[in-house]
């Protein structure tokens, strides 16, 4: 799966192909100058409106207003606090009326101008707005770069749990500006690169390779061999999370990969009260380490593979083990009774993503609670 690098400062296109709504998802360091004439190329004399989120708008929405200008396309503002808690009703209502107050119709576009966050707000207030406006995902975030502004899921928060609230609706077009990444803060940086070494671990030995040999330069990002290598890594996990929404935008199947580490993980975030004390990255982090010692436990994968995901995770300084987490205490019990609750329980039989080796993810549909517990009790107990 590993192909021919990205050339000098050329931008890197992965195409997500389905059919009559396919989209290109551009990728490359200073392509947010090109927004505008991008947008204009493929929808001719729309109007905008960018929604973002404050802390992302005084950083970087002079230089997207200033592409657009540029390119003639009018373009209005909607900007809400940064942070989960906008996945709202409330901050989705003033949204959705900003977008009509700014007089969006049916042929103009939503942009959404931010992380994950304002991906699934904005995203969600477009696909719902005069039934349905098309948007423009610019990810701000490695996480949104990877993952949450390819594919099309939406959604916000309900009080009884995360993302709940929603729908699919993909995006026209994915502008990633690989140089917006060198604001985020390095702890964000290194929670979105959990999901890209994901993609390696999942389905492309090569790659996972390629990262443990390059992840210095993915995460310096800048001069010549920085720029190729976080657009490389960007590319490769783009190119994978595309491959998989083409083949199965629903998630009736294959899809579920992408999970991997998440069944473990949200059982962390959910033990750590979706807090600042552990990101989503970092519970997929230990996640994906907890997926990966639970294969070998259950001998489906050699104790050394596991290893060697659980030692690369840890070499860029992502916690691998949740009593790494101080602040979140937990014990097997509790870790069973979230996982219970996020996952339905069929015939007595859990579902977890697991693994035959690196890059050999699978769908385990009858992993034996009991099983679970006595690993997640032995790995808590472990000094
Ligand atoms: N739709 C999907 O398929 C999908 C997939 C994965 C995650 N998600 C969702 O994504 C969200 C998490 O995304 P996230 O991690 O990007 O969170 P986020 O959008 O909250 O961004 C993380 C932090 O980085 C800041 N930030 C964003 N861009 C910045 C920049 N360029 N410079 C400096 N600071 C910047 C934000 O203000 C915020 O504090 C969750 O709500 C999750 O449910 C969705
Ligand atoms: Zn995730």
């Amino acid at each position: 799966m590993m192909t021919a690098a990205p050339r000098g400062s050329e931008p890197t296109t992965v195409n997500v192909a389905l059919g009559d709504r396919a989209y290109d998802i551009v990728i490359g360091r200073g392509l947010l100058a090109t927004l505008g004439q991008r947008v204009a190329a493929l929808r001719p004399s729309a109007r905008v409106v960018i929604v973002t989120e404050e802390t992302v708008a005084d950083l970087h929405l002079k230089a997207a207003e200033a592409a657009f200008a540029a390119a003639k396309v009018p373009a209005a503002r909607a900007a809400v606090a940064p942070g989960e808690g906008s996945k709202s009703w409330k901050t989705f209502e003033q949204v959705c009326e900003a977008i009509i107050g700014a007089h969006i119709e049916r042929n103009d576009l939503v942009v959404a101008l931010g992380g994950g966050v304002i991906g699934d707000l904005a995203g969600f207030a477009a696909a719902v707005v005069r039934r349905g406006v098309d948007y423009v995902q610019v990810p701000t975030t490695l996480l949104a770069q990877v993952d949450s502004s390819v594919g099309g899921k939406t959604a916000i928060n309900s009080s009884q749990g995360k993302n709940l609230v929603g729908l699919f609706h993909q995006p026209i077009l994915v502008v990633a500006d690989t140089a917006l990444l060198d604001t985020l803060p390095p702890r964000d940086f290194r929670a979105g690169y959990a999901e890209v070494a994901k993609f390696g671990l999942l389905g492309d030995a090569g790659f996972f390779a390629w990262l443990e040999a390059n992840w210095q330069d993915v995460f310096a990002g800048g001069g010549t061999s920085g720029s190729f290598a976080r657009e490389h890594a960007i590319a490769i996990a783009c190119r994978g999370k595309a491959g998989v929404v083409a083949r199965d935008e629903r998630e009736t199947g294959e899809r579920a990969l992408l999970n991997l580490g998440h069944t473990f993980g949200h059982a962390f975030e959910a033990a750590a009260g979706f807090s600042e004390k552990l990101l989503h990255g970092e519970a997929v982090s230990i996640g994906i380490a907890c997926a990966f010692e639970f294969s070998a436990r259950m001998g489906l994968l050699p104790q050394s593979d596991a290893e060697r995901a659980v030692r690369h995770l840890a070499a860029v300084g992502l916690p691998t083990d949740i009593r790494d987490v101080p602040a979140v205490k937990t014990d097997a019990d509790a870790l069973m009774e979230l996982i219970a609750q996020d996952k339905k329980v069929k015939r007595g039989k859990l579902t977890f993503i697991l693994a035959r080796g690196i890059g050999q993810a699978f769908v385990a549909n009858d992993v034996d609670p009991a099983q679970v517990r006595t690993f997640l009790a032995e790995k808590l107990a472990r000094a």
